[in-house]
């Protein structure tokens, strides 16, 4: 099979992380008689100082060309003075997001008994590990609805806006994605919204109840307000399998999802839509979800794990090669599980750094 994708690394940490990522990728496609082609674009603020735009022209070209976006991650203080819209965050992640109608946000939580003395909850409490899946809508809600702006008011105050905004059609194509992740898994679905303040999340629940009734009778769902899922994701993670939410909610309580599974620096992230690549799959945006962490960017410091378990995330959803992404994430497993650990998950003991990391994961495979 022919792999054909474009590499966008971004700012800071994500040409390093991205760096350790490809060889990963590269050895476990030429293993199985694959061959990667690929090109390396500029991205965020990487676009604004090599183009003067955070998505140049020539990096969505090469996006259109490919059948999938391996990405880094964009932003950090270099570029925090231009105006809000021009930042690379909301200048070239979201309208990747936009245009590629990429609705569904897959962020898998999972601590290994391995790791559990890297999670932020005692262990006694989750003897298992944990094992959950985040599915996030990532093109509606407040993120995209308009109005979105800043005013100054006649008497000289000043008053900004944003729009949460959600149609019942946008919300049962993402129940869907959430319906096929937990037949996939133990077959449960927790819905999170605000409905008891929210127009939007009293649709959300209304829609997320029928379509479940009237296509999963199979699925156990469950809803929760988004403040008490907050709350009983620490308490009681290993009771949560698939969890479904709008667009903040899910960049929220995935923050959330991924430190109690030890750290920002193993969460992965798929995003898909209904847009089909060169081989009648998922195009799809794979990613890290964990920033461009500018304080440890350039010491080759950084957990490059995140950024390996998104290119498998890729090989699964846009390529169809399930045994290829399986040996990189037993690979990821198995370096865990061998006590080798980047600083973010190592707590007292010894750090190695992320291109040793990856070697490790290398060596592994
Ligand atoms: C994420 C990030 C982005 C988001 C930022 C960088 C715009 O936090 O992917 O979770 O809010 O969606
Ligand atoms: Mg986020």
């Amino acid at each position: 099979m022919q792999i054909n994708i474009a590499i966008l690394p971004g700012d800071y940490i994500g040409p390093e992380v991205m760096a350790v990522a490809l060889p990963v990728l590269e050895t476990v496609l030429r293993r199985g008689g694959h061959s990667l082609k690929y090109s390396t674009h500029a991205v965020g603020g990487a676009g604004i100082d090599a183009a003067g735009k955070a998505l140049p022209d020539a990096t969505l070209e090469a996006c259109q060309q490919a059948d999938a976006i391996l990405f880094g991650s964009v932003g950090g203080p270099k570029w925090e003075k231009l105006p809000p819209h021009e930042q690379p965050e909301r200048a070239a992640l979201l309208p990747l997001r936009k245009h590629f109608r990429l609705f569904a946000n897959i962020r898998p939580g999972f601590l290994p008994k391995a790791l559990l003395d890297a999670s932020p909850i005692r262990s006694e409490r989750i003897p298992e590990g944990i094992d959950m899946v985040c599915i996030r809508e990532l093109t509606g809600g407040l993120y995209f609805g308009q109005p979105k702006r800043t005013t100054v008011l006649p008497d000289g105050d000043s008053e900004a806006v944003d729009t949460m905004i959600y149609r019942k059609s946008e919300i049962e194509r993402i129940t869907d994605v959430a319906i096929a992740t937990a037949r996939a898994r133990r077959r449960r679905l927790l819905s999170v919204d605000k409905a008891n303040v929210l127009e939007t999340s009293v649709l959300w629940r209304k829609t997320v109840t029928e379509r479940v009734a009237a296509t999963a009778p199979d699925i156990t769902l469950a809803h929760m307000y988004v403040d008490n899922a907050a709350m009983q994701l620490v308490r009681a993670p290993a009771s949560v399998d698939v969890l479904l939410t709008e667009n903040m909610f899910g960049d929220i309580l995935s923050d959330e999802m991924a430190v109690i599974c030890g750290s920002l620096g193993m969460l992965s992230s798929a995003s898909l839509g209904d847009v089909k690549n060169s081989h009648g799959l998922p195009f799809g945006l794979y990613e890290p979800a964990g920033g461009t962490a500018p304080d440890i960017a350039g010491k080759n410091l950084a957990n490059p794990c995140a950024q390996i378990l998104s290119a498998a995330l890729m090989l699964r959803h846009s390529f169809g090669l399930h045994a290829e992404a399986d040996a990189i994430d037993v690979a990821v497993k198995k370096t865990i599980a061998d006590g080798i650990r980047t600083a973010d998950i190592a707590f007292g003991a010894i750090a190695v750094s992320s291109s040793e990391m990856g070697a490790a994961v290398l060596a592994r495979l």
